[in-house]
């Protein structure tokens, strides 16, 4: 199964579910991540990202951030939003229907809350919604 994780910037929370899914799902799950807007293409995910997901036994230094495109519909069976306004911008995208059902919120009620502008309980906070997730996914799809 081939899953896209989906944030704003690619910098923090979808490298972070990347990197949990990743080690989680072991050879069933091919992942990857993207973010909706451009701005941060090329760079590493965020210091204190990395940070929190080291602490966790992840590595997720090598990652470099991209951006979404409507090919990725093509590409992958899962696309996970990690807020309702990724949701909306990943389905802007959609070309129909069967696009349109790949696409779901990473957390059953509610978003991820974006952690760039706080401080590190954010991250940790970010580091165990997404890690209660796609162990609950996982679990469900065996
Ligand atoms: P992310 O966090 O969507 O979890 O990668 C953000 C990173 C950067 C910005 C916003 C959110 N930014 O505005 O630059």
């Amino acid at each position: 199964m081939k899953i896209l994780m989906v944030c704003l910037g690619n910098i923090c929370r979808s490298p972070m579910a990347e990197g949990i899914m990743r080690k989680l799902g072991g050879n069933k799950i091919l992942v990857d991540s993207a973010g909706t807007a451009g701005y941060h293409i090329g760079s590493q995910p965020d210091k204190r990202m990395i940070k929190m997901a080291f602490e966790h036994g992840i590595d997720i230094s090598k990652l470099r951030a991209r951006q979404f495109q409507a090919d990725d519909f093509d590409l992958f069976d899962v696309i996970f939003a990690m807020d309702s306004s990724n949701y909306r911008n990943i389905i802007s995208l959609a070309k129909d229907d069967n696009d349109k059902q790949k696409v779901k919120m990473i957390l059953e009620n509610g978003n991820v809350p974006d952690p760039y502008y706080g401080g590190d309980e954010g991250f940790e906070h970010v580091y165990q919604l997404l890690h209660e997730a796609c162990q609950n996914f996982l679990d469900n799809i065996e």
